[in-house]
């Protein structure tokens, strides 16, 4: 049977399987229980020094659901902050969490303010409790950007290594930066990550969305007090869109292990993402509308389909499609050559007559 424990970072998750930072990873008694479902890993809840600045709002969740039978969640907005835990109760439930599960990958996600010694503090505070890793929350789309923090931080490749650096050189664990996908180009903060000496990075952070308005009220969802922001999107609808960060920083980034999430529900799901470069998934909406239980299903079928293309380990999946990607120029240039190869004729320019003919009705219908 295949082994699905991989070793990343020198850091060994007894499956590839990680609760992404989020309501699931909220305190230390749903990660123990998470733990002892079986997850490999968790990324908590964010943390940050001062606990006082974080007020949440309610209702904070949106959701779109399909219009066929079933009506199943597609799509899921949030405007929820980082945690509003103080900073102080989270040290003890982390170091609770390592000593109750040392076997399992704890991951502390943490944000501050754009201050060295803000970094300084929380990576120093934070790593005394034994978590195996830090992951940089760049990415909270909402909220945190209007105190210069989150996304505000990551769609900035400068400021992205500024704070990498900070935290490379006060952390004595592994570094993994979180990107935003509210930008056009993955490749520039993620160069920028790893070029300040980030051991890894996780995309992606939920995707700037407007889940809709309320036909009744005319008021922007979710109405908090009458009035909306802008929030994070995130399950299934945002899948294809993780799928191509992942696929560019992995490209972008070779030898440089990326933690993938983004609409993950199940084994399926999350072999794209170990195929396109990821060496470790994350699911986040997908525990919080399946429930936590998900993850025997997932490494249920993350056994069978390994056994069904007869891969022995998680390693050799890792980034495997990424080679079958091209320009589009490299596409036509690949088409036309497996045509020539199966009509073994070609006019004398070179092309053959069935390209310009379809050349031409393409220019006319244009
Ligand atoms: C309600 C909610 C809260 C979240 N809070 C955080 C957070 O505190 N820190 C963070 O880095 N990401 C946070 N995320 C983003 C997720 O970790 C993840 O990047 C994103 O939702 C995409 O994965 P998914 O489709 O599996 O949810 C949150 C997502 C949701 C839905």
């Amino acid at each position: 049977m295949a082994d699905i424990g991989i070793d990343v970072c020198g850091i060994r998750f007894p499956n590839p399987f990680v609760l992404a930072s989020g309501p699931p990873g909220t305190n230390a008694k749903v990660i123990k229980r998470s733990f002892s479902l079986g997850w490999g890993g968790i990324v908590c809840k964010t943390i940050s020094l001062d606990n006082s600045k974080v007020i949440n709002v309610v209702p904070r969740y949106g959701k779109l659901k399909s219009r066929h039978e079933g009506h199943e969640v597609i799509g899921f907005q949030n405007i929820e902050l980082i945690s509003d835990r103080p900073f102080d109760v989270w040290l003890e439930e982390l170091a609770d969490c390592k000593e109750a599960h040392p076997d399992n990958v704890l991951i502390a996600s943490i944000m501050e303010e754009y201050r060295e010694e803000a970094w300084q503090e929380i990576i120093e505070r934070t790593q005394e409790t034994g978590v195996d890793a830090f992951e940089l929350n760049l990415s909270c789309p909402h909220g945190l950007p209007e105190r210069k923090m989150g996304a505000a931080m990551g769609e900035n490749p400068e400021i992205v290594e500024e704070i990498v650096r900070w935290a490379k050189k006060y952390s004595k664990i592994p570094v993994w930066a979180k990107m935003t996908p509210n930008i056009t180009d993955p490749k520039a903060p993620a160069l920028a990550a790893v070029s300040a000496g980030a051991d890894g990075i996780s995309a992606i952070n939920t995707i700037l969305c407007i889940i809709g308005v309320n036909l009744k009220t005319l008021r922007p969802m979710p109405t908090v007090e009458g009035y909306s922001e802008p929030g994070g999107y995130s399950g299934p609808a945002v899948r294809p869109i993780a799928l191509r960060h992942v696929m560019e920083i992995g490209r972008a980034c070779p030898g440089v292990p990326v933690s993938g999430m983004g609409g993950v529900e199940t084994a399926e799901d999350a072999l794209q993402f170990l195929l396109l470069g990821a060496s470790t998934v994350q699911v986040c909406t997908g525990a919080m509308l399946r429930g936590y239980e998900i993850i025997s299903e997932l490494c249920e079928g993350l056994v069978a389909l390994m056994d069904e293309h007869g891969f022995d380990t998680v390693e050799e999946m890792v980034g495997k499609s990424l080679p079958f990607f091209d320009t589009h120029a490299g596409l036509v240039a690949k088409q036309q050559e497996a045509k020539r190869a199966k009509a073994g004729t070609t006019n004398r320019d070179g092309m053959w007559q069935g390209d310009i003919a379809k050349e031409t009705q393409s220019l006319v219908g244009d």
